[in-house]
């Protein structure tokens, strides 16, 4: 048999996954206009026009984000002469902005995109790449999202409010920066986040003592769990509580990435004021009153009255 007709099941592993490739939906998904030039630079093709299978999990995680934005950007009510705006938080080598902007900025002309990143090398090459593509309307500035908040590089307003696995509370740092700049929508998958597991370990004895729910952290390991578990609820409530509503899903199979969890927070000018009590609520219960005062401080005339159990 000449190699040609070899059956599928004899070729090598490596000539497997080119035939794979070949065959890849993710490639043939391309659409109209997509830049293959961009993908390239990305490496999330290779020079010849396959898929690079390293970038093959963080091409189906960014466009599934993309569909969800896609649908948010829509239902936001259009002023044409107001300029759309999207920050990208923890930007990396932003593949979000980049696809983003290729697939939906591009075409709406007064519409912007900004990535924030605290790595230099990488504001760099992304600023050089936009250039290169003639994707003008891109905009990278190196600042943590915490100092984003307030620099003058950046609109007062921004319409989307984007945080892909930005590390540890970047992710609420994106959250604060999208209640001071009026964001619309949020759309955010957060990474790993430290800080609250850590309060929990640091009061760990005392609320063993106080309640039995503290068995949920008593481990170190179920600490980390619960932290992260705990975390992304409060955010969730926190958003609610500042006039935000919430869905939570995943947002590609489980088997891609374990930090996979979408909250999408469409602004509803509606504050929650059983939200913010459950927030606080929960806060008390789990011996976390003081983050009411750093991380989750609430709109004026709900941050009066008393959690239970402080
Ligand atoms: C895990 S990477 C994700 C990058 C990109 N969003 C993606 O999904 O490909 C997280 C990025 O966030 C950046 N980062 C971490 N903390 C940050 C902060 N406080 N402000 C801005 N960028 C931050 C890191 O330098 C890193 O590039």
């Amino acid at each position: 048999m000449k190699p040609e007709q070899k059956s599928r099941r004899e070729l090598p592993l490596a000539a497997r996954r080119r035939d794979a490739v070949d065959a890849d939906p993710l490639v043939d998904e391309l659409r109209p206009g997509q830049s293959v030039e961009l993908l390239k630079e990305l490496h999330i093709l290779t020079r010849d026009g396959k898929l690079n299978q390293d970038s093959r999990r963080k091409l189906k995680q960014v466009y599934h984000l993309v569909q969800f934005i896609e649908k948010c950007l829509q239902e936001l009510p259009r002023e044409p002469e107001r300029t759309l705006t999207l920050a990208d938080h923890g930007a990396g080598k932003s593949y979000l902005g980049f696809i983003l902007y290729d697939l939906l900025f591009k075409a709406i002309e007064n519409s912007r995109i900004f990535g924030i990143e605290t790595r230099a090398e990488l504001v760099q090459k992304s600023r050089a790449l936009a250039d290169r593509l003639g994707f003008h309307r891109m905009s990278f500035v190196n600042l943590s999202v915490a100092e984003a908040t307030a620099s003058d590089e950046l609109p007062t307003q921004i319409d989307v409010v984007t945080a892909l696995h930005a590390c540890d509370t970047a992710t609420d740092d994106a959250i604060a920066f999208g209640l001071e700049k009026v964001a619309q929508v949020m759309v955010l998958v957060p990474c790993c986040q430290a800080e609250i597991a850590r309060s929990l370990n640091a009061n760990k004895a005392l609320n063993l003592r106080r309640t039995p729910l503290a068995e949920l952290w008593r481990h170190p390991l179920h600490t980390r769990e619960i932290g992260s578990q705990l975390t992304n609820v409060l955010r969730c409530l926190y958003l609610q509580a500042h006039g935000y509503q919430v869905t939570v899903t995943e947002l590609v199979g489980w088997e891609h990435s374990m930090k996979n969890e979408l909250i999408i927070a469409r602004r509803v000018k509606k504050p929650d004021r059983v939200a913010a009590q459950r927030l606080k609520d929960l806060l008390g219960e789990f011996g976390l009153t003081e983050l009411l005062h750093t991380r989750f401080t609430l709109p004026q005339d709900n941050a009066h009255s008393v959690p239970m159990n402080s």
